[in-house]
């Protein structure tokens, strides 16, 4: 299966995705935990997206598309992946299909604003393995440290509520209009995103038939 995940920022991609990597044993690939990492090992590619991603900017389409198709390349993406955060842009879609990657299925996780702003403040992430957690609809088994990799959890630099508006207006601008891309292609399937964790998962499940 390969799937892309669409939402806008907290719509619960990075958190879904690891659930269905785990179910269906593909891995998940998230743009945003690509570039966290590259920052934090201050190779090239973080040191020209840093700027961009604090300020709640987009990383341009040629360093996602660069990223990406080298990350699709690799073995364990034979056998299907999921795409968390990507495509963001239309050109970022287009490369794609240029790259003859037929996906099955676009999941939309439709979510109002308000709903998301309420929501990042509760967010904590792993900054080793990119894990993502909410103090109370998603809290890990112990305070602050990560399920996956027993590491402390932190705060994302771009969780902040004027960085938060920005990455809606940006999505709103640059992102949404993939929703009418994928639904030309009868590749959309829309699931409610503000739904509670596990019904958005079993909303996912169902329209993925699977
Ligand atoms: P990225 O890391 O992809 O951030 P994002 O899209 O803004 O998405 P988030 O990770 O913030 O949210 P999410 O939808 O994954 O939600 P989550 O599951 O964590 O990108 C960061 C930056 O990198 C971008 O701003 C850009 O600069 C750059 N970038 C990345 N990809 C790019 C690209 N393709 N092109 C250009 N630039 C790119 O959930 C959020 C919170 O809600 C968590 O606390 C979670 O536990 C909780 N939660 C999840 N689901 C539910 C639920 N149903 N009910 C209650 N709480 C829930």
């Amino acid at each position: 299966m390969k799937l892309i995940l669409l939402g806008a920022p907290g719509a619960g991609k990075g958190t879904q995705a690891e659930i269905i990597s785990k179910s269906q044993n593909i891995p998940s690939i998230s743009t945003g935990n690509i570039l966290r990492a590259a920052i934090k090992n201050e190779t090239p590619v973080g040191l020209e997206a840093k700027a961009y991603m604090d300020k709640g900017a987009l990383v341009p389409d040629e360093v996602i598309i660069g990223i990406v198709k080298e990350r699709l390349a690799e073995p364990d993406c034979a056998g299907g992946y999921i795409l968390d955060g990507m495509p963001r842009t239309i050109a970022q879609a287009q490369a794609l299909e240029d790259a003859g990657i037929d996906i099955d299925a676009a999941v939309l996780l439709d979510i109002a604003d308000e709903v998301i702003e309420a929501r990042m403040t509760g967010r904590r992430v792993c900054p080793n393995c990119g894990s993502s957690y909410h103090v109370e609809a998603n809290p890990p088994k112990q305070d602050n440290v990560c399920d996956n990799c027993g590491s402390g959890l932190t705060i994302r630099k771009d969780d902040t509520p004027e960085t938060v508006k920005s990455r809606l207006k940006v999505y709103h601008e640059e992102t949404e209009p993939l929703i009418d891309f994928y639904e030309k292609r009868g590749k959309l399937r829309r699931v409610d995103g503000a739904l509670p964790l596990s019904e958005a998962t079993d909303q996912i499940f169902k329209v993925l038939g699977l």
